[in-house]
């Protein structure tokens, strides 16, 4: 199946990237088994000071390792994978630490290639491997975003990756949001009623499609197709950042089959998804390890620009995951076991937190917590026009084009009356996209929505107990105020 020629979305720094003429001549060097190189600077691997390298980690087996390996004693199993010097194994030491390729070494692409085709069966895509997605995800605005391109992005995001494309002169067009996620329907109302006055019309999507951050949404299957066939109409890139998946809560029902939303990039026909995976939710945040999975085209533009700057992902995490999806390792069906018990464990730790919520918290008729699907967050919803000194007003607070109501000044009073109780939440208003004022509707201003808190349940139960009774207490003297 051919992909759509999709390159007049390059930035123009992206065109004006040569591949590096030095990575083309090392690239030769592989062409043959048996080629003599007097061509690469890299130090002689006998030199390299490292005989083994070996990591003790859990094994997989039981009906959910997850579970027995967090309550760890002298009986919960373990495994040793790693790699020697000259091997065998996946990826020797003497290989693994040479300089190599951008997209990383063909030994851990090809352990990650599987992995991703076995989820996400992806129509014509190949796989990039990356230092976690905050690395994958600036790469692609970089490949796609010249300055005063306008993209798209859910209203509440993770901001701190959106903020890393303001610099590169993105404006970024925040989509309405409900507790469901992005909603097709605005977004196709943006894209519609889009005024050429501001520029061409927006051409990416960056989205969370999975417990998103911070909202703890999940998109459904449905608004899913609805958004991609946007993407289609409308030609648009979706940069679908997705580190939550693995974290996806089991189903109830014990007799339902195992749930696997399709990513859009299984839905990807075109090429317009670059869809970026991570290892920091799955192995450990430390790992920096993650990929993306792209066309062909998109794939060697980022080749250039790794091979350009950190040149290519680190060796120790390369042999991690070659020998972790490898003969000797967790291989698929162990990973998967994995991950299944990740995603009964946060369900768990969910259900924890909302008994809490509910008891503690909820009672105070103050706030409601949204359960999430997937992830890490809960979207907490805080009523705040039941507040005494809740102001609401039909010229806006803040004139005709500001905000209606005084929202935003009273959840900063309820942050800081935390704060003196004792604990820190992540505010609305720090994940919020700004919009352009002009284009903004007076009636649903961003700032009049700002009533949540992200809170999550990945602390120890202590640490929900005694937050969740901090907050109903913050609640009750906030509101008495
Ligand atoms: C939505 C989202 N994208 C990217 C990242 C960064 O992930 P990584 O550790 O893989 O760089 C995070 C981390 O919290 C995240 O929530």
């Amino acid at each position: 199946m051919a992909s759509v020629d999709l390159s007049h979305h390059l930035s123009a720094e992206a065109r004006l990237r040569k591949p590096t003429a030095m990575k083309e001549i090392w690239r030769l060097a592989s062409r043959k088994p048996n080629m003599v190189s007097l061509a690469n600077g890299d130090p002689p691997n006998i030199l390299y000071p490292i005989k083994r390298v070996s990591f003790e980690i859990a094994s997989p087996s039981g009906d959910d390792p997850v579970a027995s390996w967090k309550t760890e004693s002298a009986n919960t199993p373990t495994q040793v994978i790693g790699a020697t010097r000259d091997g065998p194994s996946v990826l020797p030491v003497k290989k693994a630490m040479q300089y190599t390729n951008g997209a990383g070494h063909v030994e851990t692409q090809k352990a990650v290639s599987e992995l991703a085709h076995a989820y996400h069966h992806p129509p014509n895509h190949v796989i990039t491997l990356t230092l976690g997605n905050g690395d994958a995800v600036t790469k692609c605005f970089r490949l796609f975003g010249n300055p005063g391109d306008h993209f798209l992005a859910d209203e509440f995001t993770f901001s701190a990756l959106v903020q890393a494309a303001i610099p590169q002169g993105i404006k970024w067009v925040p989509v309405r949001m409900d507790d469901r996620g992005m909603i097709p329907e605005r977004l196709e109302e943006i894209l519609t009623s889009w005024d050429a006055a501001r520029g061409p019309r927006p051409h990416v999507l960056y989205t969370i499609p999975c417990g998103q951050n911070p909202t703890g949404s999940t998109l459904s299957v449905e608004r899913r197709g609805k958004i991609y066939e946007l993407a289609q109409r409308f030609d648009l890139i979706i940069i679908e950042d997705d580190p939550y998946y693995f974290l996806q809560f089991p189903s109830s029902d014990a007799t339902a089959a195992p749930k696997s939303t399709p990513s859009f990039v299984s839905l990807d026909v075109d090429g317009r998804v670059v869809r970026v995976d991570s290892f920091s939710k799955v192995i450990a945040p430390g790992m920096r390890l993650g990929w993306i999975t792209s066309s062909t085209q998109f794939h060697e533009q980022l080749v250039a620009l790794t091979d350009s700057s950190s040149q290519h992902p680190h060796a120790f995490g390369q042999i991690f995951l070659s020998e972790l999806l490898g003969p000797e390792g967790w291989q698929l069906p162990g990973f998967d076991k994995w991950v299944r018990g990740l995603g009964m464990e946060y369900k768990r730790r969910c259900e924890f937190f909302l008994d809490l919520f509910a008891k503690e918290v909820a009672t105070t008729g103050f706030a409601e917590a949204i359960p999430p699907e997937a992830g890490m967050f809960v979207w907490t919803r805080i009523y705040v026009e039941k507040h005494p000194r809740y102001r609401k007003e039909v010229a806006g607070v803040e004139g005709a084009r500001g905000p209606r109501t005084n929202c935003k000044k009273l959840m900063e009073e309820l942050f800081d009356t935390c704060l003196d109780e004792g604990l820190v939440v992540m505010p609305a208003s720090i994940f919020k996209v700004d919009s352009d004022p002009h284009y903004t509707d007076p009636e649903d201003n961003i700032e009049d929505r700002l009533n949540y808190f992200r809170l999550t349940f990945c602390g120890t139960e202590e640490t929900m107990r005694t937050g969740l009774s901090t907050l109903g207490r913050g609640l009750r003297v906030f509101f008495a105020n």
